[in-house]
């Protein structure tokens, strides 16, 4: 199979994020940061290093702030600039999504249906080819980032789903998408299908997929067929499976770590391991994260 270009990534950013509040009542969840770095510009940075022709994020009319913040804003550049942070100003200008290299586009999804649903939304505004989908709250860190390796992998692979998987406990296999493994080779990991987070007694293996994807168009006529699936939301695993009958579907095991900011754990997690390498924050970790040093509050 001759794959093509991966010209659209998908970012579905419309959940309400209710793991994080309060800090999301006022705060879309992707743009939390890690340090100083919102999730969502990890994603970006990603499809960016892809050189993805067009963005789609599906999004909520509740959360206007992230579109304020993947677009440029030439008036804060401005004021900086003449602050003398010209630096600052030409980081910004560099983060934003201006439309030189990539088209960007923001849609709703009128319901909470799942991530099913919220991909299906993009469907009217994809390139051909296959796509991308990149969940925000999955942070991959590592060089070459994660949907860079995929890339490379998908041409050398024989399916036309190629998702991100990782080995997980097998008491943890109830919150993710579980391949049902039919062999491995490599990196690669051939499967019949996924099943959407089975209770560890139901699930055919330990392989977890977490929130990268690439995959074949078809996969949008599933969607659009598609009932709720578990948890009564409209699951995309389940549109995977039933056209991979068409497409084929496999794992790959990235290189990268994963941590899931969709926890506070996961976000205390991403934080600390940024942090210890950078010298800004050795003085820190001396201070506070020597046990026996830390006062008990109160
Ligand atoms: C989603 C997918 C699941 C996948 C997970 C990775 O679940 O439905 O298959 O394993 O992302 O993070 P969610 O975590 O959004 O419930």
């Amino acid at each position: 199979m001759t794959h093509k270009r991966v010209r659209t990534a998908i970012f579905p950013v419309a959940g309400l994020g209710t793991r994080f509040l309060p800090a999301t009542k006022g705060t879309p969840k992707e743009l939390l940061p890690v340090i100083d770095t919102p999730l969502i510009q990890y994603a970006i940075d990603e499809a960016r290093e892809v050189g993805v022709e067009r963005m789609i994020f599906v999004s909520h009319p509740s959360k206007a702030a992230i579109e304020h913040y993947v677009m440029d804003d030439a008036r804060l550049r401005a004021t900086l600039v003449d602050h003398g942070k010209s630096d600052l100003a030409h980081e910004l200008e560099e983060a934003a999504l201006d439309t030189r290299d990539c088209e960007v586009i923001f849609v709703t999804q009128p319901e909470p249906r799942g991530l099913g649903d919220a991909v299906a939304c993009a469907r009217p505004h994809l390139l051909d080819g296959p796509v991308a989908v990149i969940l925000p709250d999955d942070l991959i860190l590592g060089t070459p980032g994660c949907l860079r390796e995929m890339v490379d992998a998908y041409d050398r692979g024989k399916a036309g789903h190629l998702v991100a998987v990782m080995e997980v406990p097998k008491a943890l296999t109830g919150r993710y998408g579980i391949l049902s493994v039919t062999a491995e080779d490599g990196r690669f990991v051939q499967a019949s299908g996924i099943v959407e987070k089975p209770e560890p007694d139901k699930a055919l293996s330990q392989m977890a997929v977490v929130g990268r994807y690439i995959l074949d168009p078809v996969v949008f006529d599933a969607l659009a067929q598609q009932a709720p699936g578990a948890g009564g939301e409209v699951q995309l695993t389940d549109a995977i499976t039933i056209s991979s009958v068409k497409a084929g579907v496999a794992g790959f095991r990235f290189s990268g770590r994963r941590f899931d900011c969709g926890s506070k754990q996961g976000m205390l997690a991403a934080t600390l391991f940024l942090a210890r390498d950078d010298p800004a924050y050795a003085e820190v970790f001396e201070e506070y994260l020597a046990p026996e040093d830390i006062a008990p509050v109160g």
